[in-house]
């Protein structure tokens, strides 16, 4: 891919590495390339970070064509940078983009541009610990029109923001809802995909929970209200009795990296581990009876976050004394260690960028 790049000439200031937030702060380039139907990808370019032109009658505006990614950049100890399984991140956009009738933008493309923003901006890649370079690639159609039909225009960016914990609570326990109200996802919508309507849709419990003094939302399956299924950012899994319960991805629940990456360490470390719906009821039940072992979130930007209250109707159940799970930290340890590079990857997850 020939990359054109125009570097800034006002180059921001950093902010301080130790608190930087989630999302709040931006690098100074990003990466743009075109997609015209008959021509396909073209003009792939890096420039200054800033607004992007958009006309106000752009489909992703009107009816939200758009689908998003999210992976970290992590410097070593040694000063090196690099990247946590990023052709996952490729796959899920290209699966997202069919959901959503966009055209797949190709893995090897994908991973050319995320190294290429990542290297320009290199120096906005955090040494603090727990600090990364949070990747955002996102693709939305830029044609004009109000019918409802395909679109043949699109663009694809890329934008980086310094990062810490997603968590105010950082790695400490964090309080979630189960929403019977509104529900995220049914079979045959969008609920695997990584689509901005997913998460537009998803706001009004985020809000509920937030208000009532809690940090996300556990969704139930759409049909039922019934079976649990993901958090708002990120999957979740039950250590009940000694196994480890986590819903299938059959359509309604976002196929995690992180999800993915720990399903198989813990495969290798003995556990059993089910794929398989779990009730809401069951969960309780099994709380009630001191059996919920561990309760942690999975994600790119949640890492991995223990969950040390679940309310369900009114029946607040604590976790493991609202205290972070002797697997839980075992799993974040293990995974951030591989992320910064400070234990061999077995697994050929790493991706060095420079
Ligand atoms: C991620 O973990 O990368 C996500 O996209 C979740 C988002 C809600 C921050």
């Amino acid at each position: 891919m020939d990359i054109k790049i125009t570097k800034t000439t006002s180059p921001k200031e950093k902010p301080d590495q130790k608190a930087l937030g989630f999302g709040k702060y931006m690098s100074d380039h990003m990466f743009l390339m075109d997609y015209t139907e008959g021509i396909g990808w073209h003009d792939a370019r890096i420039v200054p970070y800033g607004p992007i032109p958009m006309d106000p009658g752009a489909v992703a505006l009107h009816y939200a064509q758009e689908t998003f990614e999210g992976l970290k950049a992590y410097r070593t100890a040694e000063g090196k940078i690099q990247l946590f399984r990023p052709e996952m991140n490729a796959r899920r956009m290209i699966n997202s983009n069919h959901r959503l009738c966009m055209p797949p933008f190709p893995e090897d493309m994908f991973i050319e541009a995320v190294k290429a923003i990542v290297t320009v901006d290199a120096d906005w890649v955090p040494s603090e610990p727990g600090a990364s370079l949070y990747i955002r690639p996102f693709m939305f159609t830029t044609e004009c029109q109000l019918s409802l039909h395909n679109s043949r225009e699109f663009l694809f960016a890329i934008i980086c923001s310094p990062s810490g914990a997603y968590y105010a609570e950082g790695i400490n326990p964090v309080k979630i809802l189960v929403e019977d109200e509104y529900v995220r996802a049914v079979k045959g919508g969008t609920g695997f995909a990584k689509c901005g309507g997913n998460y537009a849709g998803a706001m009004i419990g985020q809000e509920k929970a937030e208000a009532m003094g809690y940090s996300q939302v556990l969704w139930l399956d759409g049909q039922e209200r019934k079976y649990v299924e993901e958090v708002g950012g990120m999957n979740i899994m039950f250590k009940i009795n000694g196994e480890i319960w986590t819903a299938p991805c059959e359509g309604t629940v976002l196929p995690g990296v992180t999800r993915d990456s720990m399903l198989t360490i813990l495969k290798e470390w003995g556990y059993t581990v089910r794929e398989e719906k779990l009730s809401i009821d069951d969960l309780m039940a099994y709380c009630e009876k001191g059996q919920v072992e561990e309760v942690f979130g999975t994600g790119t930007a949640a890492v991995i976050s223990p969950v040390g209250v679940l309310n369900y109707r009114g029946n607040v159940q604590t976790i493991n004394n609202n205290e972070i799970g002797e697997l839980s930290l075992k799993l974040y340890t293990y995974l951030t260690d591989l992320q910064w590079g400070r234990i061999p990857d077995t697994h050929g997850w790493i991706v060095p960028v420079c």
